[in-house]
């Protein structure tokens, strides 16, 4: 029996260690430096993952037979030469293989060699020949560092304005500081992407079970790019021969061009693989495990992991590794703010219920309360497993695992639930309703939003509450679709001055929000004002409350009026007789969109901001929930309205323009 040294922190290496204590051949495992849940299955020893020096001097004094690589920080540090070098074994590529991971254009040049198919691309450090480039594509194109930038140098860009930013920003502003120094540009792929995590012997690749990753913070893919937000296994559209196939096209010419420049890969070879029309292509290698897909490949491996790991670093793997018929899935328990600004700290409860699933810890600390707490962006992923996808499914989501703040996607392996490849690009998110559907935006305690749900749900109101979306993770609004059972995101803003974090929000607020494709969007309580851009890219009816009579030709008003976000406060230090409420279409300028209803509310003499704040919310919900009501009953008329141009406000009066 052996010792063995698993290097790193994260759920990746919880999982890791937990599958290799099974192992009958392993005596103790050490993790470096682990987590609270390593501690549980394992030995932590406190190295970091870059100390070259400690992590040799743990395997001399501990007497490790094997040594399994995690993070690509710890492989870049070329730590695997140097135990190596030592006479020690070692899970992962030596300096020269491992820039298949760490340098995008070495990887590119060893595919155009071995025959491997990926998008068509080029580096630059030039500004003016890049911008030629993206030119070539129309803008269809993804803009990466060259280097390793922890996940974050990739761009993938819709529009010849999107690309020329991102190589602005990356080769002009240093974005990416040196990563992004030089960036590849590449034609941009359509198609699903999955995961295939080989292990690799330097002359032979053996797949895994094939997981597939949700980058995206969001459900429905929308939001930013994150470390994974979850992933299930196997991909059931997949088989057997397929994946073999995968393998073939996209692994063995690799590692085949490896072996023969005198540098044999032994280690994990994990290819991100997009699959097109036109069969699959490579979008990049990594040179270790993936994180989230080892959490749900690894339990489904029915093989001893330490012989299988043994055999990569010896050259001696089987030509198949035997797994389990089941499924699993992984969702992400991510804090509150991430990835931009992740809180760390939230207690967490229900920990010791996991009920019929794995949990593995990726980011936690227990402070010297002993209290089980945050400490990362990603804090734990919850493994369900069971017979098929729906059961591994059920399993994860049941989880009573909480923290404040915790956000977790709730459509992970949506797309595959019983879908084939074929299928896979038609949206199943929105099945047809006959009702219109409403998306509601509401930043704070989400009143309006309650008196839709209750009408709604007292048969007033023939509506379908599609979407509910805040900037406020801790949003009564969220709170209140999360106890009605809506469909609801968090999407959040870094900073609410910034004008570039300004516009990253509503590029994900305009990409979520489509993805439900509503009828019609209601701003209730909603604190950010919208771009001309955005409601261009929503191409849909946006009405908004307005605690404030707004113009309507041909009636005019005896009182000023309010616009903006003071009308409550403005009214009464200019001390009017009486103001009201109104519900507008919204165009670019603010509060100045056609009225659709409006009331008015005396002022009296005793009234503060409060008290009148109160009686305009009780008309504010009238007038919205008939205006809603209307508009669903005029549906067809302002669906036609809606395909119109922006000059062509929809509007069940007469129109207003103002
Ligand atoms: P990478 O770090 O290279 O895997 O890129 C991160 C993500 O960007 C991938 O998972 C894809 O979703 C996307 N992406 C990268 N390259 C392309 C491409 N050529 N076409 C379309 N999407 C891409
Ligand atoms: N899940 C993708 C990665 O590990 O890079």
């Amino acid at each position: 029996v052996t010792n063995v040294l698993v290097v790193g922190n994260g759920a990746r290496e919880h999982a890791l260690a937990w599958k290799l204590a099974q192992s009958s051949h392993v005596s103790r495992i050490f993790v470096a430096p682990g987590n609270p849940g390593t501690a549980s299955v394992a030995e932590n020893v406190p190295v970091a993952i870059d100390d070259c020096d400690g992590i040799l001097r743990t395997v001399e004094s501990c007497d490790i037979g094997l040594t399994v690589i995690g993070p690509e920080a710890a492989l870049a540090t070329g730590v695997q030469d140097l135990l190596r070098s030592h006479g020690h074994a070692c899970v992962g590529p030596d300096e020269y293989g491992f820039q298949l991971e760490g340098s995008k254009s070495f990887a590119k040049e060893v595919m155009e060699r071995a025959g491997v198919p990926t998008a068509r691309w080029q580096v630059f450090s030039d500004y003016d020949a890049a911008v030629e480039f993206v030119c070539l594509f129309d803008g269809s194109v993804v803009v990466k560092a060259n280097g390793l930038a922890a996940g974050k140098g990739v761009t993938v860009c819709g529009s010849t304005d999107d690309a020329l930013v991102a190589v602005r920003e990356a080769l002009l502003d240093w974005r990416f500081g040196s990563a992004g120094r030089s960036i590849i540009v590449e034609e941009r792929l359509e198609g699903i992407e999955v995961s295939l995590m080989c292990l690799v012997d330097g002359t032979k690749a053996v797949a895994l079970p094939v997981a597939q990753d949700h980058k995206r913070l969001l459900d429905g893919d929308a939001g930013p790019n994150t470390g994974g937000m979850g992933a299930y296994a196997p991909v059931p559209f997949l088989g057997r021969a397929q994946v073999d196939a995968l393998v073939e096209a996209t692994v063995t010419p690799v590692v085949a061009d490896l072996a023969r420049s005198g540098h044999p890969y032994r280690g994990i070879l994990f290819a991100g693989l997009i699959l097109t029309d036109s069969g699959p292509y490579v979008l990049e290698y990594n040179c270790r495990f993936g994180d989230p897909e080892t959490e749900v490949v690894l339990p489904l491996v029915d093989q001893d992991l330490f012989l299988l790991l043994q055999a990569v670093a010896d050259g001696s793997l089987p030509a198949h590794i035997a797994t389990t018929a089941n499924s699993t899935a992984a969702v992400i328990l991510a804090a509150h703010g991430y990835p931009a600004e992740p809180r760390t700290g939230d207690v967490i409860e229900g920990i010791n219920e996991p009920g019929n699933c794995l949990v593995f810890h990726a980011a936690t600390a227990i402070n010297g309360d002993g209290k089980l707490r945050t400490a990362g962006g990603r804090v734990l992923a919850v493994v369900g497993s069971g017979d098929d996808l729906h059961q591994a499914l059920a399993a994860a989501y049941a989880s009573p695992i909480r923290f404040g703040g915790m956000h977790r996607r709730g459509d992970i392996g949506h797309h595959a639930l019983g879908l084939g490849y074929d299928a896979y690009n038609h949206d199943t998110a929105n099945p047809p309703s006959t009702k219109m559907r409403i998306a509601v935006l509401a930043s704070g305690g989400g009143s309006n939003l309650q008196a839709l749900i209750d009408a709604e749900r007292a048969g007033f109101l023939q509506a379908d509450i599609c979407f509910v979306v805040s900037h406020d993770v801790d949003a009564g609004s969220l709170r209140r679709a999360h106890d009605a059972a809506l469909p609801h995101a968090y999407v959040p803003i870094a900073n609410r001055r910034d004008p570039v974090s300004r516009r990253a929000h509503e590029s994900a607020l305009v990409e979520t929000i489509r993805q439900r494709s509503p009828d019609l969007i209601v701003l209730a309580g909603w604190m950010l004002v919208l771009s001309e851009n955005a409601i261009r890219a929503l191409n849909t009816p946006i009405i908004n409350v307005h605690p404030a009579l707004l113009p309507v030709e041909g009636e005019p008003l005896d009182v000023p009026i309010l616009r903006g976000a003071h009308a409550v406060r403005d009214a009464l230090e200019l001390g009017l007789p009486y103001t009201g409420a109104s519900v507008h279409y919204v165009i670019p300028e603010v509060d100045a969109g056609p009225v659709i209803a409006r009331e008015s509310v005396t002022i009296t003499s005793v009234d503060d901001e409060a008290s009148l704040y109160v009686r305009l919310k009780l008309v504010e919900h009238q007038l919205l929930i008939n205006a809603v009501k209307q508009l669903a009953e005029t549906r067809d008329q302002m669906r036609g309205a809606a395909n119109r141009t922006e000059s062509g406000t929809p509007s069940i009066h007469s129109s207003h323009h103002s």
